[in-house]
């Protein structure tokens, strides 16, 4: 038998702080009460859309095979649908995954990783695991990515998270600035580019960085405006060689579900038109009712949002939750803010009476 160094026991014991389980679960707030309005953690209540919910089914079907031709064909879907090669995509279980790995083969002791503030702080708990330092800066005044004070405050970055719209602004970092990113960033340093949320806003992807060989790599997943948070299914876009250094971690047989139920998504027509505008209607419906209330939230083009409590946020949200509404998390750095997930109409219906209750 080998012998496991105290180095390597930390990294074994570190699998599991930083794997899926606990890292994609930062909305983990157990069981809930039946009739429990669940608006934490940047679902989409519709769930899968028609066409892959039938795939989906056919999966459980027939899940006694490990199905690699389905994420090969996944892949080649994916790529097709980007204007990309099918080298220049990764399909994975979701985007989590990606992210973390990301993390783990570009940043290293000296290769900080640079992060917003408030930002989605997966990638950052992964940087901890390699100890590597995590950087971390405002955003700006309009909540965009501040590029120019991420870039000088990192010189020997290894790795820049752009989340875009953000996580959990819902803001978003303007083409301009991430073309000046691209342009002025370290030498050797990766852009790694969250596009969980894209689907939601008009914005172009950082797609075609990728296209043109730059040191991009582009992460999307099924499981925010696709509905399938549970059934797991995401991509990595990049050039071959960034995504050769994350899939060096190893690369398992993904879940039938997700891998057919994404592929079935990517083909159905209109999703995104129709998920987008639902999404946007109740959104600016609920943002009319809160500037009439007074209330003082940021603009948001996604399918969350934060909204000053001015009292410390996780008092609202117990209170909330007292009530059976249960919202989003606080940031330490806006700790009178909270972060509240678009439902459906009948949910955001149930959020305005209870938050005027709970907002006195
Ligand atoms: C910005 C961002 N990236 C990635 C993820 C991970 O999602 P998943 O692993 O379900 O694709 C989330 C989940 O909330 C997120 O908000």
């Amino acid at each position: 038998m080998q012998h496991i160094t105290r180095r390597g026991f930390a990294w074994l014991a570190g699998l599991s702080f930083y794997n899926e389980a606990a890292l994609a679960q930062l909305s983990n707030i157990g069981k809930l009460p039946p009739g429990a309005v669940k608006i934490n953690a940047n679902e989409n209540p519709l769930g899968p859309c028609r066409e892959a919910a039938e795939q989906i089914a056919r999966a459980v079907r027939e899940g006694g095979r490990y199905f690699f031709e389905e994420a090969a064909e996944f892949e080649r879907v994916q790529a097709e649908s980007e204007g990309l090669s099918t080298a220049q995509v990764r399909v994975f279980a979701g985007s989590s995954d990606p992210l973390h790995r990301s993390v783990l083969a570009y940043c290293s002791v000296g290769r900080p990783l640079v992060v917003a503030d408030p930002g989605y702080e997966a990638a950052a708990r992964a940087a901890q695991f390699v100890n590597a330092e995590a950087v971390s800066v405002p955003l700006r005044a309009d909540y965009a990515h501040d590029v120019r004070e991420m870039v000088k405050a990192a010189p020997k970055a290894g790795m820049f998270y752009i989340c875009n719209p953000n996580n959990p602004t819902g803001t978003i970092t303007p083409r301009a600035d991430l073309e000046w990113l691209m342009a002025n960033k370290p030498a050797g340093s990766v852009v790694v580019v969250d596009e969980a949320y894209l689907h939601f806003c008009e914005e172009p992807s950082a797609v075609d960085f990728v296209k043109k060989g730059q040191d991009a790599v582009v992460l999307r997943t099924f499981s925010k405006l696709f509905g399938m948070a549970g059934l797991r299914a995401g991509a990595a876009l990049g050039r071959p060689d960034l995504l050769g250094r994350i899939a060096s971690f190893g690369m398992g047989p993904l879940p039938a579900a997700g891998v057919i139920g994404a592929h079935a998504s990517l083909k159905a027509k209109g999703v995104v038109e129709e998920r987008r505008k639902l999404v946007r209607d109740i959104r600016e419906d609920l943002f009319t009712w809160m500037k009439a209330k007074g209330y003082e939230f940021v603009p948001s083009v996604s399918n969350k949002f934060m909204v000053d409590v001015r009292r410390p946020g996780g008092e609202v949200v117990r209170a909330m939750a007292a009530k059976g509404v249960y919202i989003g998390r606080v940031w330490p750095s806006w700790p009178t803010q909270v972060r509240v997930s678009i439902g459906t109409a009948q949910e955001m219906e149930i959020f305005k009476r209870v938050f005027a209750e709970v907002m006195g």
